[in-house]
């Protein structure tokens, strides 16, 4: 049995006093259960500001980028080995705004991956088509090409003690969440592709959905058998909404 993740990511929000009194609101509400995982990703200033509220606290946290360089002039990055001084567990690699605002393209991102994993983080790649992909019917051919990407470079043992996160573009930040099915056929095909190269490590992988997760859609989206848990932007800048969402998965535990 696969455990369940939920992991907020803040995007390039935050304050120094807004962090405190929502992580406060999130921890005041959180009850830990063996096998599920909270944890919030944070712009990258705010991790010596997040350590001192979460360690020690069932909630992890992580970074929302990581740089594939391990050091030197490349201005403006931050490495896997900073945000593991900072008490990092996870960094997400290859959003989509990563992917549609600054340009990472596939290579980029299995690059990226790669250096999460050396720097001892669980990279949490995520994945999705656009909409006009969508329509045109190529969602598996996108889904495909981008898991490529990370297989072809770093193997398959290597998304082992990795996470997956599909986010269909359109449905990030647009109030319009994939259904129950359109997710779990997604996570059925990205678990199967995993699958052919390593049917073990495909097994054990936590697929995460990402797109438009509230607490009034999570428990169906966390009841498929493929959704393990939620990457989740805008309702975890909301302690209650943030703490419905977790309800739900360890519900579905
Ligand atoms: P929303 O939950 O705001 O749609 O964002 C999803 C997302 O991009 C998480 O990485």
């Amino acid at each position: 049995m696969r455990q369940k993740y939920v992991v907020g990511n803040w995007k390039l929000n935050g304050s120094l006093p807004g962090n405190e009194a929502l992580l406060q609101a999130v921890l005041a509400g959180v009850s830990p259960k063996p096998g599920c995982h909270l944890a919030v990703c944070v712009p990258a200033p705010y991790l010596a500001q997040v350590r001192g509220l979460l360690e020690g606290t069932p909630v992890a946290w992580g970074g929302q980028d990581v740089s594939r360089f391990e050091k030197g002039a490349y201005t403006g990055d931050v490495s896997g080995a900073m945000l593991r001084e900072f008490g990092a567990t996870y960094s997400i690699v290859g959003h989509s705004e990563r992917r549609t605002v600054f340009g990472d393209t596939d290579a980029v991102v299995a690059e990226k991956y790669a250096a999460a994993r050396k720097a001892g983080l669980v990279p949490i790649f995520c994945v999705g088509e656009s909409l006009a992909e969508r329509e045109q019917g190529v969602t598996e051919t996108v889904l495909a090409r981008q898991l490529d990407a990370v297989l072809e470079k770093s193997g398959p043992a290597a998304l082992d003690g990795g996470i997956v996160a599909y986010e269909p573009v359109w449905a990030i930040g647009t109030g319009r969440t994939a259904t129950a099915a359109q997710a779990q056929q997604a996570h059925a095909y990205l678990r199967g592709r995993v699958a052919t190269k390593d049917a073990a490590v495909a097994a054990r992988l936590p697929i995460l959905y990402g797109g438009s997760v509230k607490g009034a859609n999570a428990a169906e989206l966390f009841a498929m058998p493929d959704v393990d848990g939620g990457l989740i932007g805008g309702a975890s800048l909301v302690a209650e909404d943030f703490l419905a969402i977790w309800r739900a998965a360890v519900a579905a535990a």
